[in-house]
């Protein structure tokens, strides 16, 4: 089947070499994680959770610390506890991190400084360096990417299980720049009031050191399925079930560029029983999400596909309705996830790109008012996120403005909200579900 947006690799042999490493390599997940997401999902369809699926647009290599993860470990358990705290609804944390470096591209090349290079396709591929020689595709990067991946998995393991996100350290959550700002003052303010809660509950004689959830969270991986030479190198079949699963992470998604119902990526993922998601852009037909649901979903199972519709600020209260109507006509049980950035990239007039927050909130606020028109469940948010105090996308909380974005502008790839921007988000997305009435 035709594959769209895969490399040319300049050496077969070396990525079969490299592919056949892989298929030796331990798997980095285990099929029965996979399963336990699909079950948090169902709730998530029923109206009784809510999806927050937040990370980077392209892991970097080069930037690749125990810092930056933790900062954006950070980032994404204080958008949970505020969207649990002002919701009273439970978040299952969900990040684009430990696989995420592979990117498909609207142009196969770019012109830099007046010379014409390949596109950059994600460390997993190729380099962002500028240069002709660094937009290469070299295979070794699969075995670099799957090393990079295990080792981020370990770390967020660690800090998931090992006491960071302990709730009686919502307070350390709050990084230095961020504690200053009116976001963090309000972040502050939910904490110290958690902080209260498991006083009074210890007060009451309630014996909180031995409850398993108040000292560890959740957490899952997700990448988008991209290289596919990759994801089946990681695919195994379980002993317990007799299933393949994609153990490259817990979920992965087909993107908008490779959805077509004849292609290779979307053959792949109806062969793995891992949750899956698939992208929705605006040119997305009704008819296009019911053979997408038939085909990725056949037997129904609630928790096993998200639709992740990105349809564009102006664009979502007219496409939307249609979609969830189609899906709800023939009882496909589909996660509505709403991805407000990647409809809403628009180019700087110093050429850089760039993303307006009040763009992003316009699509949150009209997925959610088409979500309560048709008593549909708004099931989950996708964002791209970074721990560190970047200038990338406009607006909101933040007070630079086009000139200044490139004083901090780090990412390789989309634009991501910074810190600030991404906990003021979570506060209004909070505030949207806090009015839905929930379990239906
Ligand atoms: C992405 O999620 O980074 C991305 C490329 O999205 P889409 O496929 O929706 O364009
Ligand atoms: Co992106």
């Amino acid at each position: 089947m035709p594959a769209a947006q895969q490399p040319e690799w300049p050496d077969r042999d070396r990525l079969k070499r490299a592919e056949a490493e892989l298929a030796t390599m331990p798997p980095l997940v285990f099929a029965g994680e996979a399963r336990r997401l699909s079950s948090a999902l169902s709730r998530a369809v029923e109206g009784r959770a809510f999806l927050l699926q937040a990370g980077d647009c392209a892991e970097s290599f080069t930037d690749f610390t125990a810092d930056t993860i933790r900062d954006r470990l950070k980032v994404i358990l204080q958008m949970a506890i505020v969207l649990t705290y002002g919701a009273g609804v439970p978040v299952i944390k969900v990040g684009r991190i430990a696989g995420q470096f592979a990117k498909p591209r609207s142009s196969a090349t770019e012109v830099v400084g007046g010379v014409e290079l390949d596109a950059f396709r994600g460390h997993m591929v190729n380099d962002d360096a500028p240069l002709a020689q660094a937009r290469v595709p070299d295979p070794s990067r699969l075995i670099t990417a799957y090393n990079q991946s295990a080792s981020t998995l370990n770390l967020l393991r660690a800090f998931t299980k090992g006491g960071f996100a302990d709730l009686a350290q919502v307070h350390s959550w709050n990084q230095q720049f961020v504690a200053a700002s009116s976001q963090g003052q309000r972040f502050e303010a939910i904490a110290s009031e958690i902080d209260r809660a498991l006083k009074f509950m210890a007060a009451c004689g309630i014996d909180t050191d031995t409850e398993a959830n108040l000292h560890q969270v959740e957490f899952w991986t997700s990448h988008e399925a991209l290289i596919l030479g990759y994801e089946e190198a990681l695919t195994r079949l379980d002993s317990l079930t007799g299933d393949y699963y994609d153990c490259s992470a817990h979920l992965v998604w087909v993107g908008e560029r490779t959805r077509q119902l004849d292609g290779a990526h979307i053959d792949f993922v109806s062969g793995i029983h891992n949750p899956i998601g698939c992208k929705v852009g605006p040119d997305a037909s009704p008819q296009d999400v019911l053979e997408l649901c038939d085909r990725l979903n056949p037997h129904r199972v609630p928790g096993r596909l998200a639709l992740i519709t990105r349809l564009g600020a102006s664009k979502v209260e007219t496409l939307l309705p249609p979609l969830i109507e189609a899906a709800r006509s023939e009882e496909h049980p589909v996660l509505w996830v709403c991805d407000p950035m990647h409809a809403n990239t628009i180019t700087s007039a110093g050429g850089r790109k760039t993303r307006r927050f009040e763009d992003v909130l316009a699509e949150v606020s009209g997925y959610f008012s088409v979500h309560r028109r048709l008593r549909s469940w708004p099931g989950g948010l996708h964002i791209e996120l970074t721990g560190d105090d970047v200038t990338e996308c406009l607006g909101g909380v933040t007070d630079f403005g086009e000139d200044d974005l490139h004083l901090r502008y780090t990412t390789t790839c989309d634009p991501r909200l910074n810190a600030r921007q991404a906990i003021d988000l979570a506060f209004q997305v909070a505030d949207l579900l806090r009015r839905e009435p929930a379990g239906q």
